[in-house]
């Protein structure tokens, strides 16, 4: 069993990036445990849960609300958890951003870990310590900082995960990339979804990678003071796409990357745009939708990050290397 531990401000977190959650007893106290996890997971892994008190959730983005909590806290109470009790999130970004979050506000606070079972909580939203809900349209606009005290990576889950999900966890991988990994993105050229889908130990390598440079970019910057700041290329219009179109997130940011990468050739001379677009569409993501401009930029100007008359984003002077811009929003309205 091979651990690995990262410090932040307040706290550690452990992980483990190949272990069976068989072995969750060599890592924490199992009779403290209390597994909250969705149907789509649950049913699909029953045998996992076998002998743990689970909480199940309903799936989805739309069950990321405050009546979800209310209902944990009842079962958690129907379980009588105690302060010594562990919850652990085993799910997807949505279960492990509800299960930091609830564990973080039951008897004001009790321990919590991850094991991520879609590719995008692998290898970002199980990482740095951002727990919350959704309240109406406003995404993950009530939550907690708060490091889980550990990250269990069991890859056997990924073996139901659907095909649209394999791509929306590869649009961030991609991102990663882009940002900070030009290595990491000849890699990715050369390779394929399919390939990663079939080869175990590169994939287990490449999760460990991903999850590694969000973990150094997070502990660099906890409270997204800057650096953090650039795990959003290709989130700011891809935000705003999501909001007003059936796309995916990952779909969403595809294009969002996409578009980010043409106002940094305009601004920046980034060179490597065709790299980019051709990369996404090697994982199956879109680079494009026909969208109303109008309507697309009024929600980018209400966008958190717009500080004032700008809105800061995040360009490529090349690939692995990225900034913040702040780019006046008369001028971005040319640029889109
Ligand atoms: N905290 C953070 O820093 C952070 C970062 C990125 C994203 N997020 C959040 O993460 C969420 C998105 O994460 P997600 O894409 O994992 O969403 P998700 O949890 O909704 O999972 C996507 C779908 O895949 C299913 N699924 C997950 N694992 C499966 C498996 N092994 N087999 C079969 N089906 C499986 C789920 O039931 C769900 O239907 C969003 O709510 C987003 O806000 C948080
Ligand atoms: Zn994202």
């Amino acid at each position: 069993m091979r651990k690995q531990t990262f410090k932040f401000s307040k706290s550690a977190t452990d992980i483990f990036f190949d272990l069976s959650i068989t072995k969750l007893k060599e890592i924490v106290d199992v009779k403290k445990v209390i597994f909250i996890t969705d149907e789509n997971i649950f049913t699909q892994h029953q045998k996992k849960f076998k002998g743990f008190n689970t909480i199940v959730l309903k799936p989805g983005e739309a069950f990321k609300l405050q009546s979800t909590i209310d209902s944990i806290i009842l079962q958690l109470l129907e379980f009588e958890a105690d302060r010594s009790s562990i919850l652990v999130g085993v799910g997807g970004g949505v279960v492990t951003d509800i299960t930091g979050y609830a564990a973080s506000i039951y008897l004001r606070g009790i321990q919590f870990g991850f094991i991520p079972t879609s590719l995008l909580a692998m290898v970002d939203a199980s990482i740095g310590g951002k727990n919350g809900i959704n309240v109406e349209l406003y995404k993950n606009i009530i939550g907690v900082t708060k490091q889980p005290s550990f990250i269990l990576y069991d890859i056997s889950f990924l073996h139901t995960l659907p095909e649209s999900e394999w791509q929306n966890g590869f649009a961030e991988i991609i991102k990663h990339a882009c940002i900070k990994d030009a290595t990491m993105f000849k890699l990715l050229q050369a390779n394929s979804l399919k390939y990663y889908q079939s080869k175990k130990k590169e994939l287990i390598t490449l999760i460990e990678r991903n999850a590694k440079i969000k973990l150094k970019v997070v502990q660099a910057d906890e409270f997204e003071k800057a650096e953090r700041k650039l795990l959003n290329f290709g989130h700011t219009l891809g935000h705003a796409l999501e909001n007003q179109y059936e796309l995916s997130h990952g779909q969403a940011i595809s294009i969002g990357m996409n578009y980010a990468s043409e106002i940094s050739e305009q601004l920046l001379g980034f060179k490597q745009n065709d790299a980019v677009n051709s990369l996404l569409h090697r994982y199956g993501l879109p680079t494009n939708v026909s969208y109303n401009k109008r309507k697309v930029f009024e929600i980018l100007k209400m966008d958190k990050k717009k500080a004032a008359s700008e809105i800061n984003y995040i360009l490529l002077e090349k690939i692995g290397k990225a900034i913040m811009l702040p780019i006046p929003l008369a001028d971005l309205e040319n640029l889109l």
